[in-house]
C-alpha cells in the first residue's frame, strides 16, 4: 500500500458529510484529518453526529468553512448550492484536490441562474471540473484536480439510458423521467414541509418541471452519447429516509425486447463493481442498496406501447453522494475504484 492521503470533509455536520466520514473511517489509503462546518463550527464530530462517536475522527473539531484552507491533499466539499463555488477555488489554489458533492461544478455557467437561481461566482473554474460518473467517464477522472460528483437522480438515470441510446435501442427525443426520493435527500435542515407530520403517509411531486437535476441528466447523456436528449423530469418525495428510484420512459427504436435492453446494459457494465443489472423480469428495490455503493438497474420493453422502461435504484447518501465521491477520489488518486467501498447493503 502507498502513502496515506490526508483529507478534509467540509460540510461534515451534514448528512452527506457525515456519511463521508463514516465510510472513510475504513478506507486504507485516505485518512480524515480535518473537518469543516458552518453553524456547527467549533463543535466536534461526535457532538454533531453522535452515531460516529468511537471513530478516530470523533474528537476532531469542525473548523469554519470560510477560514484558511486546511493542510490536506484532498478535500470533499458537501455544502449547500452556491457555497462550494465560493470555497473550492481557494482549495484548488492551495494545491488541494477536490471532490465536490454539490451541483456547483456540474453545469455550464449560463445554466446556474435558470436552474439553481444564482449567478456562478467562479465561472472561470468550471472548465477544470470533470463530471465524475465513474462507470462512463472513469478514464477522464484519473489525476483530476476537481471532480464534480453527480447528483443522486442523474446517476441511475444516465447510467440506465446512456448505453441504450448509444446502441440506438431507444429514441432520444422521447425521454420522460419520474423520480422518487426519501427525505434525507433534502439534507439535514428541518422544515415543516419535510417534517414527519407533513411527510408520513404522503407521496408528492415537487419542483417539476424545473428541478435542477434536469439539465444535469441532459448534459450527462450528451457527454456519453454525443446526442442532445431533452428530458422531462418529475421528482417525488416519499415517506422513507434513504433511497432513490428513477423510472425513465422512452420510445423503443425498432423492435427491441426486454432481453435486448438487458443484454445491452449487462455488456456496458460487465465487471463494474457497483452496477447491478437485474435479469429480465426482476425488479429493482432501493431497500437492497441501502448502505452500499451499488446502483441497481433493470430494463423493460413494452411492445404493446413501443415503450422502454428503465428503472434505477440507489442509496442517495452512498452511490448518490458520499460513496460515489470516494469512488471518484480513488480514481483521481490512481487507486482501485472500489477501495474502501461497500457492495453489500444493509437489510432489512
Ligand atoms: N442528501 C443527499 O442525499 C445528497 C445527495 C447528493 C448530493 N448532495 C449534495 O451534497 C451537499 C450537502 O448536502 P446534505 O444533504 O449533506 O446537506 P445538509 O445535511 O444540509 O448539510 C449541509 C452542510 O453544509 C454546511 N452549510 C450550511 N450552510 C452553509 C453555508 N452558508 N456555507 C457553508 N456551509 C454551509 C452545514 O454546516 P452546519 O451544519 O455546520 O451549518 C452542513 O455541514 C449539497 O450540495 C447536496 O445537494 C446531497
Amino acid at each position: 500500500m502507498g502513502e496515506v492521503v490526508r483529507a478534509a470533509v467540509l460540510g461534515a455536520s451534514g448528512y452527506a458529510g457525515g456519511e463521508l466520514v463514516r465510510l472513510l473511517a475504513t478506507h486504507p489509503s485516505i485518512e480524515v484529518v480535518a473537518l469543516g462546518g458552518h453553524g456547527s463550527a467549533g463543535r466536534t464530530l461526535a457532538e454533531v453526529h453522535p452515531h460516529l462517536a468511537g471513530l478516530a475522527a470523533a474528537d476532531l473539531p469542525l473548523d469554519p468553512i470560510d477560514g484558511d484552507p486546511p493542510a490536506v491533499d484532498l478535500a470533499f466539499t458537501a455544502l449547500p448550492h452556491g457555497a462550494s463555488a465560493r470555497v473550492v477555488p481557494g482549495l484548488l489554489d492551495a494545491g488541494i484536490r477536490v471532490v465536490d458533492l454539490g451541483g456547483d461544478f456540474r453545469l455550464p455557467a449560463e445554466d446556474y441562474p435558470t436552474w439553481y437561481g444564482f449567478e456562478h461566482p467562479a465561472p472561470e473554474r468550471l472548465h477544470e471540473a470533470v463530471y465524475g460518473l465513474p462507470e462512463l467517464f472513469g478514464d477522464r477522472i484519473g489525476g483530476a484536480a476537481l471532480v464534480a460528483n453527480p447528483g443522486c437522480y442523474p446517476t441511475p438515470t444516465v447510467l440506465g439510458l446512456a448505453p441504450l441510446l448509444a446502441a440506438g435501442l431507444i429514441e432520444p427525443e422521447s425521454v420522460r423521467v419520474d423520480g422518487k426520493t426519501g427525505l434525507s435527500g433534502a439534507g439535514r435542515g428541518a422544515s415543516e414541509a419535510l417534517s414527519f407530520s407533513a411527510s408520513e403517509d404522503s407521496v408528492r411531486p415537487y419542483r417539476a418541471p424545473g428541478h435542477q437535476h434536469t439539465p444535469e441528466m441532459e448534459r450527462g447523456l450528451e457527454l456519453a452519447t454525443g446526442r442532445r436528449v431533452p428530458i422531462l423530469f418529475v421528482p417525488h418525495l416519499v415517506p422513507a429516509v434513504r433511497g432513490v428510484v428513477t423510472t425513465a420512459y422512452a420510445r423503443l427504436a425498432g423492435g427491441a425486447s426486454t432481453e435486448d435492453l438487458t443484454s445491452c446494459l449487462r455488456a456496458a457494465y460487465e465487471g463494474r463493481p457497483f452496477v447491478r443489472v437485474l435479469e429480465a423480469g426482476a425488479m429493482v428495490d432501493a431497500k437492497r442498496t441501502r448502505g452500499s455503493n451499488v446502483v441497481e438497474l433493470q430494463a423493460i420493453a413494452d411492445a404493446r406501447t413501443a415503450t422502454a422502461v428503465v428503472v434505477g435504484a440507489l442509496d442517495n447518501l452512498v452511490k448518490g453522494a458520499a460513496g460515489q465521491a470516494i469512488q471518484n477520489a480513488n480514481l483521481a488518486l490512481g487507486l482501485p475504484e472500489a477501495t474502501g467501498l461497500p457492495t453489500a447493503g444493509v437489510y432489512p
